[in-house]
């Protein structure tokens, strides 16, 4: 079992505010022992919550590298594109000087993008110094949905793919997500919760249960990384 370090927060701004020291600091310490730190951030809407905190913080942005744990496979200009969410609300002011590595090319499917992502992930050196993920009220974390057909293959501890393609059931979009193994290439991980109803379904995830149900879990349970829990209602 991992150590987990649970930050439980009575509101959104003392997460924020707690949640944008740590970045700092781990990008920081980053930058510090290797001159550049790396960055992984999820889609949904919790990432911006912290981003807004981060623009007071002392950060040498080019000297940070971005990307995304997984992304929607839609034009870069539609509003469920996380790139676009990054690139509108993030990476905005003196975070725009970061450099920034998509999870979208030009192929029509995210299977047919696999290879093409895996050689742009490869620009980044692992260990990820930060990785930030969310949590669905399903269980997901980045594009690791219960009863996707490739989920078996995206948490295969001994998988040598860095991304892999999505097909949640039900969802919208096929995605790209970054397989459990190069999640956890990282020196941190913080499960980023925001939601009075996320509270139980965190719990559910801490308790007995298949992976498969509940995919977050496979972070939860693994001792390669310790992982941070930040949540707040
Ligand atoms: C995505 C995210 C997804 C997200 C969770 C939580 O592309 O949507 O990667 O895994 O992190 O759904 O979303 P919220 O932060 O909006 O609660």
């Amino acid at each position: 079992m991992t150590e987990i370090q649970n930050h439980v927060f009575e509101n959104g701004a003392q997460l924020a505010d707690t949640l944008a020291n740590y970045v700092t600091e781990a990008i920081n310490a980053g930058i510090a022992e290797r001159g550049r730190a790396s960055l992984v951030l999820s889609g949904g809407s919790t990432p911006a919550r912290l981003f807004q905190q981060l623009a007071t913080r002392p950060i040498a942005w080019a000297d940070v590298t971005v990307t995304l744990t997984d992304e929607r496979w839609v034009d870069e200009t539609s509003e469920d594109s996380n790139a676009a969410m990054l690139r509108r609300e993030l990476l905005t002011g003196e975070a725009a000087a970061a450099k920034f590595i998509s999870l979208k090319t030009e192929h029509a499917t995210p299977g047919e993008g696999e290879t093409a992502c895996a050689e742009r992930l490869a620009a980044l050196p692992v260990p990820y110094d930060l990785v930030v993920l969310g949590m669905g009220t399903d269980g997901h974390t980045a594009s690791l949905f219960p009863g996707d057909a490739n989920l078996g293959p995206a948490l295969d501890p001994d998988t040598a793919q860095p991304c892999i393609a999505a097909n949640p059931p039900g969802a919208a979009q096929a995605r790209m997500t970054l397989t459990l193994p190069s999640l956890l290439s990282c020196r941190r991980l913080v499960l980023l919760i925001s939601g009075a109803e996320k509270r139980a379904v965190l719990e559910k995830a801490l308790e007995d249960g298949p992976v498969e149900d509940m995919p977050v879990r496979a972070l939860l349970r693994q001792d390669a990384v310790p992982v941070d829990v930040f949540w707040a209602p």
